[in-house]
């Protein structure tokens, strides 16, 4: 028997002001595409902007459904919409914001297990890691350089 530790580093930024300019706009598109979330049932909005290694920027939002499984989150969008539009072009940063009606938008959210599993995906697909940057409207902004970082044992076959 072997005993092993995974451990991962990662950035804390105490504001988007700490953050470079591409960063920072890039931060700023996600939190532009919460207007266009639809989430009457969690009343949770969350915006996604990605700058792909051709230089383009996608964002998306989450899209709820009455049906709550049919909802999908904000980044599970963005992958989606720039795998059609730009087929196996990497992503180079993904930037992920939101508000709430029921707290203040003053802390990051990390994507949820299923979007960590189609991150790592996305990765091995196009051969290059996806760098996160995760921040509310104000607070701290914390940076990822490699998503699949998140999910350790991803399931594989
Ligand atoms: N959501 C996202 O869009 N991204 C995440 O990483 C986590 C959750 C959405 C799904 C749902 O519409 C709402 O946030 C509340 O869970």
């Amino acid at each position: 028997m072997k005993e092993e530790v995974y451990q991962f580093s990662y950035k804390i930024f105490d504001s988007f002001q700490e953050l470079d300019d591409d960063d920072r706009a890039l931060l700023k598109t996600a939190q532009d595409a919460v207007s266009t979330s639809y989430a009457p049932y969690s009343e949770f909005n969350v915006g996604a902007a990605a700058k792909l290694a051709n230089g383009e920027i996608v964002k998306g939002s989450n899209q709820e459904n009455v049906s709550f499984p049919a909802g999908i989150c904000a980044e599970g969008v963005v992958l989606a919409v720039a795998a059609s539009l730009f087929p196996k072009v990497p992503i180079k940063t993904l930037a992920i914001s939101y508000t709430t009606s029921k707290s203040l938008s003053d802390h990051p959210i990390a994507p949820c297990g299923i979007c960590r599993q189609s991150l790592q995906e996305f990765r091995e697909k196009t051969g290059s890691p996806v760098r996160l940057l995760m921040g509310g409207l104000h607070g701290k902004v914390i940076v990822v350089d490699d998503a699949s970082l998140l999910l350790p044992f991803s399931f594989k076959f």
